[in-house]
């Protein structure tokens, strides 16, 4: 029997396997970025996955960068995510939101024209889909000292609207180049105060925010995702320097007093950061879970290899997951699996969405 099929403790959750279903934006949120049937149709689909991270959803209006991305800051959007949560309970799933502050990856014709921020005033190269066509990031604007504590309570108060809304917790996203992970940067954070300089400083945001998250909703319910040297979003993180290893030093070193739920870890490219990551695992001692990245699709295979090399507990699974509401059963029969369709990724209706077949339909 393959390790893939034991099951595993996770914060106050008993997992039926050593995979689970990754964040993966989807672009599909209805008015008001409030998610809609058709969204907890789509996640009750996939309850099978056992925990599902869902797609990055705003703290704040300000932390929206995407079109059609869900938030976590009204009324309209707590019911919304209630639809969720009921649909993926009545299928025996657990679900978390993770909180995804996008900073500097925004443009405010996609939030109402309300202003981005960053650690620092330095503008994200490349473009950002709006409604209108490609344009170019919002230069965001560097909050004050003070301004800092805000941030961290925009956190807490999703973090409450994720329980009220019936969902089981919450994954704050430091990951992938948004606004957490621009503080860990040394090439976007610029700062000369508390947030900024030495490693034990850029890590000082993300230390505050998983340790308020953690003491208001309950730290066996929070994850957190971090992707250190993850060049992606105008990143600059130096894979192998020192200050890399410093800086992810000191979040794991902030965060692992608190007994989060997990620590999960986007490793991209793999081989070059096994090292960290097996320091990371270490320094953290909880249930650490891994992703290797976009470059191959993950497989039952790569799950195997993975859980093989001890560097995680279990493995977070992307495309896989949007393409087969029932990976799960069919990884575990050996069956053929449908091929994502990249087309409709991101944005769209039913189409490429819920319209995937379970073995059982095709
Ligand atoms: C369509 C799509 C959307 C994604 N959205 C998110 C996201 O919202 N938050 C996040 O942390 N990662 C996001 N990712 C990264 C995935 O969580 C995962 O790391 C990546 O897909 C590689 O794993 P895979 O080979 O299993 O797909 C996204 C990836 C894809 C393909």
């Amino acid at each position: 029997m393959s390790r893939a099929f034991e099951s595993l403790t996770v914060g106050r959750w008993q997992l039926p396997q050593r995979f689970v279903m990754a964040p993966l934006t989807r672009n599909r949120a209805g008015a008001g970025h409030a998610p809609t049937t058709l969204n907890a149709e789509y996640y009750a689909q996939r309850a099978g996955a056992g925990l599902i991270v869902t797609e990055g959803t705003a703290p704040s209006q300000v932390g929206q960068g995407y079109l059609d991305v869900p938030g976590l800051y009204t009324d309209e959007q707590v019911a919304g995510w209630r639809l969720v949560a009921d649909a993926v309970h009545a299928r025996d799933g657990v679900v978390v939101a993770q909180l995804m502050h996008a900073g500097r990856i925004a443009h405010a014709d996609n939030k109402d024209g309300v202003e981005t921020v960053s650690a620092s005033a330095v503008q994200a190269p490349g473009e950002m889909v709006t409604a209108d066509g490609n344009k170019p990031h919002d230069v965001p604007r560097a909050p004050s000292t003070d301004e800092v504590a805000g941030l961290v309570a925009d956190f807490v108060t999703a973090a409450r609207n994720a329980v009220a809304a019936g969902l089981d917790g919450v994954e704050v996203h430091a990951a992938n180049g948004y606004l957490l992970h621009q503080f860990l940067d040394p090439t976007i954070n610029l700062r000369d105060d508390v947030y900024g300089g030495t490693p034990e400083n850029r890590a000082r945001f993300v230390v505050e925010v998983v340790t308020a998250v953690a003491e208001a909703i309950g730290a066996d319910r929070v994850g957190l995702r971090l992707s250190p040297g993850h060049q992606f979003n105008g990143v600059g993180e130096e894979l192998g320097s020192t200050d890399l290893t410093a800086t992810y030093r000191a979040v794991v070193d902030g965060v692992a007093p608190l007994g989060l739920a997990y620590l999960s870890l986007l490793a991209s490219p793999l081989e070059p950061l096994e090292t960290l990551v097996r320091d990371l695992r270490e320094r953290f001692d909880g249930i650490v879970l891994i992703n290797d990245g976009f470059g191959d699709v993950t497989s039952l295979g790569s799950v195997e290899e993975l859980l093989e090399t001890g560097l995680a507990d279990a493995v977070v699974v992307g495309r896989p997951f949007l393409a087969n509401p029932d990976l799960d059963e069919r990884w575990r029969q050996g069956a053929e699996l449908n091929e994502p369709d990249q087309a409709t990724f991101y944005g769209g209706g039913a189409e490429g969405y819920t319209d995937y077949p379970t073995l059982e339909a095709s």
